[in-house]
């Protein structure tokens, strides 16, 4: 089984795929503090995803998030430090901390959760791209167009393009609010 998190932004959440791509269980934090929009590291929803399908973290063949350190880097946090500066302060921390606390995913599993089999497989995902995954492998479509809006992923506010279940996810175009280096 497979566990994404939602972490180090709002929202914070937790799902369970099963080895056969279908959903277990999913949840988000904020059903188990009571704030909406809940920002945290999300261990109550992590253990209840497991606790719901009567496994360890030890029996996790993979974890995965939906952000992308080296995009988040590259194409966010040096783009507004050269082309938004100032920043707002709170912005700019808010990207370095999404990008750093993403780096050690897995110690943040073993440290709040439990111990990970050491084959485990960390997998980071670009954020669009784990939204359309999100709605297409739901979906019951073979293939299909796509089209994501969000306030902004690592640095695109928007791509679209099509996907299928051979060739995945294929990008044709993207917008974003600053130009690309
Ligand atoms: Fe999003």
């Amino acid at each position: 089984m497979y566990l994404g998190a939602n972490s180090y932004s709002h929202d914070s959440s937790a799902c369970l795929i099963g080895d056969d791509g279908k959903i277990i269980a999913a949840v988000e934090e904020e059903r188990f503090t009571g704030k909406k929009h809940e920002v945290v590291f999300p261990v109550k929803s992590i253990k209840f995803c497991l606790e719901y399908a009567g496994i360890t973290s030890q029996d996790l063949k993979g974890i995965a998030i939906a952000w992308h350190p080296r995009e988040m880097l590259l194409k966010r946090i040096i783009r507004e430090f050269m082309f938004e500066y100032p920043v707002p302060w709170k912005m700019f921390k808010n990207s370095l901390r999404k990008f750093w606390r993403s780096l050690f995913l897995k110690r943040d599993i073993e440290q709040y959760i439990g111990k990970l089999n050491p084959d485990v497989a960390v997998r980071y995902y670009k954020h669009h791209h784990a939204h359309v995954a999100s709605a297409f492998y739901e979906s019951g479509f073979d293939e299909a167009a796509f089209f994501t809006l969000d306030g902004r992923g690592e640095y695109d506010v928007g791509i679209w393009g099509k996907v299928d279940y051979k060739n995945g996810i294929e990008m044709i175009a993207h917008d974003h609010p600053l130009p690309l280096l």
